[in-house]
């Protein structure tokens, strides 16, 4: 994909905020602090479009991001973060899952976990989600610069075996430390043909 423009389209905490077109949208999601923001960056070439940070609790609302002017990836609120009042999560969860119920424009969903860690509890319940709501999922398996390349199969099992994940759905190593496998997430990522913009009648 060549990049030719990203900008900010939108935050929003509601529908009422969201995009109000068809163009066609990829969404990113994970726990707080795996590195969404900073894959989405990676993705599009950018240092700090999405804003990234040291401490878990950063994107707290959707953002939108609009490119090439034709389609948007979406950077989800993290969960799991353990240092927010049990109210400020819940209502995290419901700002996910109301948008990942309505959204008409969501083609395909990024689910991205650290290759260092087991799959926490809540990544399985939102692997559920994604394939509740009939979804496609990936999974980038990021940091993978923290494991050494003979390792990295290992753990990548693990990912699998955790979520239990379909066949239909893929699974990468990712890392935008070093950019491992950026060309191939957007591989999988133009198979939904996000540039088009209407459907052929
Ligand atoms: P929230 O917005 O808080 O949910 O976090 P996030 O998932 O958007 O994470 P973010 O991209 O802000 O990154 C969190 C931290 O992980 C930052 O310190 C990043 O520099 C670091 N990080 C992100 N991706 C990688 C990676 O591939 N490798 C390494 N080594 N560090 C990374
Ligand atoms: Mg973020």
């Amino acid at each position: 994909m060549k990049i030719i423009s990203s900008d900010l389209q939108a935050m929003a905490v509601a529908p009422k905020g969201y995009p109000d077109d068809d163009l066609f949208e990829i969404a990113f999601a994970g726990r707080s602090n795996v590195g969404k923001s900073s894959l989405i960056n990676t993705l599009l070439n950018r240092t700090n479009l999405a804003r990234t940070s040291g401490k878990p609790g950063k994107t707290r609302t959707i953002n939108f991001y609009l490119i090439n002017e034709k389609f948007r990836f979406v950077d989800l609120p993290g969960y799991g973060y353990a240092q927010v009042s049990k109210v400020e999560r819940k209502k995290w969860g419901e700002i996910i899952e109301k948008y990942l119920k309505k959204r008409g424009n969501l083609k395909a969903i990024v689910l991205i976990v650290d290759i260092r860690h087991t799959p926490s509890p809540q990544d399985v319940d939102m692997y559920k989600w994604i394939k509740t709501y009939g979804y496609d999922a990936i999974i980038a398996v990021t940091k993978a610069d923290k494991i050494s390349k003979g390792q990295r199969q290992k753990y990548l099992n693990i990912v699998k075996k955790e979520l239990q994940i379909k066949p239909e759905d893929k699974l990468i190593a990712f890392s935008s430390l070093d950019k491992t496998n950026r060309d191939k997430l957007w591989e999988l990522l133009e198979v939904y043909n996000l540039d088009v913009l209407e459907a052929v009648e």
